[in-house]
């Protein structure tokens, strides 16, 4: 399975730092944002990573991240999406890349405590289809929220709501995603939502309705980091967890 992560957008709610630089190389406690990202990847041993980008920074990732061994990846590309598309938008840029295998799609600004092993290793055996993972929140209105066709956690899903004002129940959506090699299609057939995007909602209620779509509850803390509030939040979050915070995690040279 090879891994993507969708690094671009224009990250405007985090001005004036995003004039600067990209969003996902700001800092998040002591390494750039889209180290989490990687790690992420790394400990469900995915090492052929796609990163897309985008902006006017889109050449300070070769900086940090030059061909990505320092870092224990084993193969490294990096794309450009023009404008702000959308997540859907940007995703469909990785079709070349993923030519025909199976991907885990990360958000270059969501930072799990834990790990992914466990959905990815059901991925791997999910003949096909789509895996998200869910988290419970205080705040769903932020996210992807699933309305479940029973119990909320435990039962299976009945459709997906971008961003609700009246929120079906607190499990989000986070932007870990596991999809087949039907998603390019998939995105292609999408339309722009409401705000001149491609939502991945949008692609996951696809795979809702040819009952392939599957899911996991994810252990430990999630965060994204867009925000100013979510970004401190991430950072305070990291830091208290200490130097272990990911489960058996792959150490990383971070100063490299
Ligand atoms: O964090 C999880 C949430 O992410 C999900 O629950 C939502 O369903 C999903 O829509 C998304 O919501 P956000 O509104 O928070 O996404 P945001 O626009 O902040 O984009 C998240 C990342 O996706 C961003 O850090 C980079 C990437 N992205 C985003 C856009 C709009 C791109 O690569 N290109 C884009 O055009």
């Amino acid at each position: 399975m090879k891994g993507v992560i969708l690094a671009g957008g224009l990250g405007s709610r985090l001005r004036p730092m995003t004039l600067v630089t990209n969003k996902h190389l700001l800092p998040v406690y002591d390494r750039p944002m889209v180290y989490y990202p990687i790690q992420t990847l790394l400990n469900a041993a995915i090492d052929e990573i796609l990163i897309v980008t985008g902006g006017e920074h889109a050449g300070d990732f070769l900086k940090l991240l030059k061909n990505g061994k320092h870092l224990g990846i084993r193969h490294l590309e990096y794309t450009y999406q023009e404008g702000e598309g959308g997540i859907a938008d940007a995703l469909k840029l990785a079709e070349d890349f993923a030519d025909g295998e199976k991907i885990c799609v990360v958000l270059g600004d969501n930072i799990i405590e834990k790990n992914i092993r466990q959905a990815a290793a059901e991925f791997y055996v999910q003949p096909s289809g789509a895996r998200v993972l869910l988290k419970e929140v205080p705040d769903p209105q932020r996210f992807g929220v699933i309305e479940f066709e029973g119990a909320p956690g435990d039962s299976p899903v009945k459709r997906i709501l971008e961003k609700p004002s009246d929120p079906p129940s607190n499990y989000a959506v986070t932007g870990i995603y596991f999809f087949d090699e039907t998603v390019f299609e998939i995105a292609k057939q999408q339309k722009p939502s409401d705000r001149g995007e491609l939502e991945i909602t949008d692609v996951n209620n696809a795979y809702l309705e040819r009952g392939e779509l599957r899911y996991n509850l994810l252990d430990g803390w999630w965060t994204d980091a867009g925000t100013i509030e979510s970004l401190h939040r991430a950072s305070n979050l990291v830091a208290e967890a200490g130097a272990n915070r990911v489960d058996g995690a792959v150490k990383f040279e971070i100063g490299a």
